[in-house]
């Protein structure tokens, strides 16, 4: 069948396509540890699982306001001013099924063909993927290993010009784990302050950071009415396959995003949405144990990976990925994706999955037990000794 030539523009996420084929290796029989892929390898907390029981019991099984529950916007708004410090109503929030989409509605409704959208890179492949895909001109911000993975603000000064509509940023930072300080943040909001220039931040790995704090651009002085911030459940409270996300935006661009809501999903599901209020006024103790875990495993991982040959690694500062520079082996991103699944049985992301400055890295996701992590460091020891 004939496809629309936009679709040409669309990119992807290829962790999905790496998992498929460390599965079809599992299938005939092979060992792979899994570091590809961008979950939690815990389990939804129980009190949240119970929510969701009660919820479809209750019957919540109907179709809800396209904006998202109105008891979880308010529990949204009240995060909002504890974690962001920041005043907002519920007409601010929007519900969605996953954080993903308000990426995708944001800059729909947002974004105009031939505008200019400046995004990390490397960076979550989406974004790029999204600009492209809506006629935009995607201009990469190159984030610096020798910056820990922040960018350079002369840089960013240099990209911006009368046709940068939106600046989309990522802190805590995925692939490379970096994290943007509070004076990153401030340059940024004095950037655009006297322009006509949305930032929208991604901020699904907020409450994963293991040294300093997370710093929201929405908290600055007069960035609320310049800022889409995008937060979900599915890294904070392991609940990836539950699809429950939300952003915070200006009235307008809220409901605009609403929406694309009536016009693709109607609502999030109805009793999920029930048990997001469970976890965020619930206990959070399950949430923090299991970061605590991932600062362990971060430590086994950023130290495993220095003692292998030809590759060094930063010591990221939140979310679970580490991004180490394998330059030194002489092998490509690609070729060390390959050599690391097929030879050695760890399944990896290549650097260039997340744009095209990742070449010379890979990515590792730490959401693994630390044997795990400990065999597969031994494993690609082997590959690169042998
Ligand atoms: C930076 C970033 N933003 C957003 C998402 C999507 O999260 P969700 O599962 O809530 O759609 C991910 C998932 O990997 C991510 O890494």
């Amino acid at each position: 069948m004939y496809l629309a030539d936009r679709t040409n523009r669309l990119g992807t996420e290829t962790a999905f396509e790496v998992l498929a084929r460390a599965k079809a290796l599992e299938a005939q029989g092979k060992s792979i540890i899994h570091l590809e892929i961008g979950e939690p390898d815990f389990d939804t907390p129980r009190h949240i699982i119970e929510a969701a029981h009660k919820a479809l019991d209750e019957g919540w099984t109907h179709y809800g306001p396209a904006s998202g529950d109105l008891e979880l916007k308010e529990a949204i708004v009240e995060e909002m001013k504890s974690t962001r410090s920041v005043d907002i109503g519920v007409e601010n929030v929007v519900v969605t099924p996953g954080a993903k989409p308000i990426m995708f509605y944001g800059i729909l409704s947002c974004i105009e063909e031939g505008d200019e959208v400046i995004y990390p890179n490397p960076g979550f492949p989406i974004y790029e993927s999204m600009i492209n895909f809506i006629g935009a001109k995607a201009v990469p911000l190159t984030l610096r290993e020798e910056k820990d993975f922040s960018f350079d603000v002369e840089e960013l000064k240099s990209l911006i010009n009368d046709k940068t509509r939106m600046i989309i940023i990522n802190s805590p930072q995925n692939p490379t784990g970096g994290i943007l300080s509070l004076e990153d943040l401030e340059q940024i909001a004095s950037l655009v302050a006297d322009r006509d220039i949305i930032v929208m931040t991604d901020e699904v790995y907020s409450r994963m950071v293991y040294e300093g704090q997370h710093h929201s651009i929405l908290s600055l002085d007069g960035m609320k009415e310049k800022t889409i911030l995008i937060e979900g459940f599915s890294k904070t409270y392991a609940m990836t396959g539950w699809r429950l996300g939300y952003g915070v935006m200006p009235k307008n661009v809220a409901d605009m995003v609403s929406k694309f809501m009536v016009n693709s999903n109607s609502c999030t599901a109805s009793f999920t949405q029930r048990a997001g209020i469970q976890a965020l006024r619930g206990p959070q103790d399950d949430s923090e144990n299991m970061i605590a875990k991932f600062k362990e495993r971060k430590s086994v991982i950023v130290d495993g990976l220095n003692s292998l040959p030809g590759i060094s690694c930063r010591t990221p500062k939140g979310a679970f990925y580490v991004f180490p520079n394998i330059k030194e082996t002489g092998l490509t991103s690609e070729e060390a994706e390959n050599k690391f699944l097929n030879d050695a049985g760890v399944a990896c992301l290549k650097g260039t999955s997340f744009g095209a400055n990742g070449e010379g890295y890979v990515r590792f996701s730490y959401a693994n037990s630390k044997e795990n992590i400990r065999e597969a460091l031994d494993r690609i020891e082997r590959v690169l000794t042998g």
